[in-house]
């Protein structure tokens, strides 16, 4: 391990404590003037190593900075079985889930004939792209997911699950229900699912999920899912007029706290490649408890027919492939999928 990695790793596991130049050298095995120049090249990355009086350097743990390094550091707190997934931060990028289609793209099929994973899928499985800002974030149905630096958080998990993706609804169903664990855990902060992909926090959104497929032609099979979720974090004033009506965001939710912007990206990537191997049933049980649409009358608009109108119903259950059961108003019941439709106007 390179001085540099090491001082970082010692700094991290005593975050927010005092280490001595000289301890850092011992531990180290290199003289005080090594470690000066490790501290030096670390600040550059933007680590904020802060110098103590007696010769001593501290990282403080408000340090609201994304690297590899914290990532799995925070990971390896709850999640330790994900800490050594591959890891990639960014401080700007077009879209983390751009970024991920692109590397399952350029890789080889994640699993082989026997399902079993590949150098590639090895690689893949359970990796995790965490991004600072987004140039070019997107939504679900096309639409633009505003991604400003320094106020949110954007992150794209991929999974190759073995059999490939069947029921692709209920990743993002599952995933809605690991940002709201998180925010409990985090910030004791009770948030809401919209169905099927929206977080809600006092009546704004603080959060958007789009799951994409990879599909594998030769065997027709959707290999791998990207899994991107989009959180406000701190209130922006520069948000278009027609997101800012709508957006909120955690700081909001809970002025209290303080945020930390990489242990809340380690956070949601580790619940969420966590709940995904949870018992389904159970995972949408707690989905619909977390929803606030059941019993609501909704309008719903039809994406796929453009023909079809839109209709008012009134939702009577969320079913276990992640649908949304309703009632039209001449009281036939069907079942929706989040392709199939959006939703106009839900009473928040
Ligand atoms: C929505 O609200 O319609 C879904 C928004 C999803 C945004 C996330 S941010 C990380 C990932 N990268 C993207 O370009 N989109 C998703």
């Amino acid at each position: 391990m390179k001085t540099k990695d090491k001082v970082l790793e010692l700094l991290l596991k005593n975050q927010n404590t005092s280490i001595s130049g000289e301890a850092l050298a011992k531990e180290c095995s290199v003289s005080r003037a090594a470690i000066w120049k490790a501290v030096n090249s670390l600040r550059e990355i933007g680590y904020d190593i802060q110098g103590t009086t007696n010769g001593g350097y501290i990282l403080p743990d408000s340090c609201d900075l994304f690297s590899e390094e914290l990532t799995k550091k925070y990971l390896n707190e709850h999640f330790q079985e994900f800490s050594t997934s591959h890891i990639e931060c960014f401080s700007q990028i077009d879209s983390t889930n751009t970024y991920a289609k692109k590397m399952l793209s350029e890789a080889s099929s994640l699993r082989d004939e026997n399902g079993e994973l590949t150098e590639d899928g090895k690689k893949y499985h359970n990796s995790m792209f965490i991004a600072e800002s987004q140039t070019n974030g997107r939504g679900r149905l096309g639409r633009t997911f505003v991604s400003p630096q320094k106020t949110g958080v954007y992150q794209s998990v991929i999974v190759a699950p073995k059999g490939g993706i069947s029921q692709p609804a209920t990743l993002t169903a599952s995933s809605a229900v690991a940002v709201c664990r998180v925010l409990k855990h985090l910030y004791n902060i009770d948030a809401k699912i919209k169905w099927i992909n929206d977080i809600f926090c006092n009546g704004k959104k603080i959060c958007g999920i789009l799951t994409e497929g990879f599909a594998n032609f030769e065997t027709g099979m959707i290999e791998a899912a990207i899994i991107g979720i989009g959180i406000n974090v701190r209130k922006n004033d520069s948000l278009p007029p027609e997101v800012a009506k709508i957006a909120g965001s955690i700081e909001e939710c809970n002025p209290e706290v303080k945020i930390n912007r990489c242990e809340l990206a380690a956070n949601i990537c580790g619940e969420t490649l966590k709940i995904l191997q949870e018992d389904i049933t159970a995972v949408m049980k707690e989905y619909k408890s977390l929803s606030f649409i059941i019993g609501k009358e909704i309008t719903v608009h039809p994406v796929i027919n453009n023909n079809e109108k839109d209709y008012k119903a009134t939702v009577i259950d969320i079913n276990e492939k992640a649908e949304l059961v309703v009632q039209k108003t001449d009281n036939s019941i069907v079942n929706l999928s989040s392709g199939e439709v959006s939703l106009r106007s839900a009473l928040i």
